[in-house]
């Protein structure tokens, strides 16, 4: 049987689980509907604002590690463009793209009056909901963004506010910083209990870009000076599946779906992990910008490979992996060690790994020293053969 990557999201099939974040992908009309045309199963418009600004010239830059592009950072602001000119568009992408799910996405301040205006503009625009933006990480100055995310009741008030705007004409999903550690599950609960009809989360995360050691300058720079960037790519994932899960504990994840963001890729563990960590679907913006909205056709053949491969459904995966977490304090007392397997090739790679002594080499493979191995697994992990398990 050939494999299906239809999702339903609130009662509307998506037609893959791939949808652009709210970011340079989704800036404009043409932009969305150049990624309609490529395949992507929807969009959410890039942040709305009642006053747009000017972006800094220059804002964007990206981290290598061994000539690997492994982070994107940005100190990119929310749309130039009006809610005005923004409701023309979304009005002309509903029809010419009716099987394509559009949310508008909003950052407004602290004024939950800006959060009615703005979501009222957008009543009978027939778009399918809206994105609250309570995450974006460089809003030091405007106090909007991530400075809402981290005020739960603010988070609450303002989603109850937009709900008593829409009503059911608009679902609304609110859109989680990653900063709220250990409390994303509350925040979530709490903008559900106020009305929110799904979660998203997470935005780029706030940082600092890297100082040349030479010209003793911070890379990233508008003129000779540089702020808070939002860190995404690859480097956020394991934040991205930290805030995912957390929120998949507390809230009915079945009824509320849950949108994750952070380092989706074209691999096709970064597509599973959030799958299996309870996500609806995924939303995914770096690698759009670095890549071109082409590579949807790349995300869909790895996820329907992997699909036909193993004989799965997305059903049968999503929150799979979740009963396997819990606190440190529920985690067995269970004394373990290192034993080697004849997969070991003798490379030694993980003698520098072990600070308790327990690796020796050995004439075909190494040896482990029983009574020195303290059981921390950190062999096991580095191993590059998978020679190493935990007994
Ligand atoms: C240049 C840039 C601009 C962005 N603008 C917005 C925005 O306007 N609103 C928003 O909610 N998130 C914005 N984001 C965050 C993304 O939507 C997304 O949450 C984040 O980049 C993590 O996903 P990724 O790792 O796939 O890039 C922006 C990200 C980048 C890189």
């Amino acid at each position: 049987m050939k494999s299906n990557l239809k999702v339903n999201f609130l009662g509307t099939e998506l037609i893959n689980p791939f949808i652009l974040a709210s970011a340079p992908p989704t800036k404009d009309y043409e932009t969305i509907r150049n990624a309609f045309n490529a395949g992507w199963a929807g969009a959410i418009t890039k942040s709305i604002v009642l006053s747009p600004t000017r972006n800094k010239k220059s804002r964007i830059g990206h981290i290598r590690h061994q000539n690997n592009i492994i982070a994107t950072q940005n100190y990119e602001m929310s749309s130039v463009y009006s809610p005005y000119q923004w409701k023309e568009w979304v009005i002309r992408l509903r029809n010419e793209f009716p099987d394509r799910l559009i949310f508008v996405s909003f950052a407004a301040s602290s004024n939950i009056d800006e959060w009615k205006f703005l979501s009222e503009s957008f009543l009978e625009t027939n778009v399918h909901g809206l994105e609250l933006n309570f995450s974006c990480p460089h809003s030091d100055h405007d106090r909007k963004g991530s400075a809402i995310g981290l005020d739960h009741n603010l988070c609450a008030s303002i989603t109850e506010a937009v709900k008593k705007t829409v009503g059911k004409k608009l679902k609304i999903m609110s859109k989680l910083p990653y900063i709220l550690h250990p409390n994303e599950g509350t925040v979530a609960k709490m903008c559900i209990e106020a009305g929110a009809d799904a979660i998203a989360g997470i935005n780029s995360i706030a940082g600092l870009c890297e100082i040349d050691p030479y010209e003793l300058k911070p890379k990233l720079m508008t003129g000779d000076k540089t702020t808070t960037v939002g860190l995404s790519y690859h480097i956020i994932r394991s934040f991205g599946r930290l805030v995912i899960t957390q929120i998949a504990k507390t809230i009915d994840w079945k009824r509320y779906p849950i949108s994750a963001i952070g380092g989706v890729s074209r691999d096709i563990e970064s597509i599973i992990d959030y799958l299996s960590l309870g996500a609806n679907h995924m939303q995914v913006c770096s690698e759009v910008m670095n890549h071109g909205v082409e590579v949807i056709d790349e995300m869909k053949a790895t996820l329907l490979q992997y699909l036909e491969k193993t004989g799965r459904t997305i059903d049968d995966i999503r929150g799979k992996a979740l009963p396997h977490f819990t606190e440190w304090d529920k985690l067995d007392s269970q004394d373990r060690i290192a034993t080697v397997s004849d997969d070991c090739t003798n490379c030694q790679a993980c003698i520098s790994y072990c600070r308790y002594n327990a690796i020796m080499p050995g004439a075909a493979k190494i040896n482990i020293v029983d009574k020195n191995c303290d059981g921390c697994g950190s062999c096991y992990s580095a191993c590059p053969n998978n020679a190493i398990s935990l007994n």
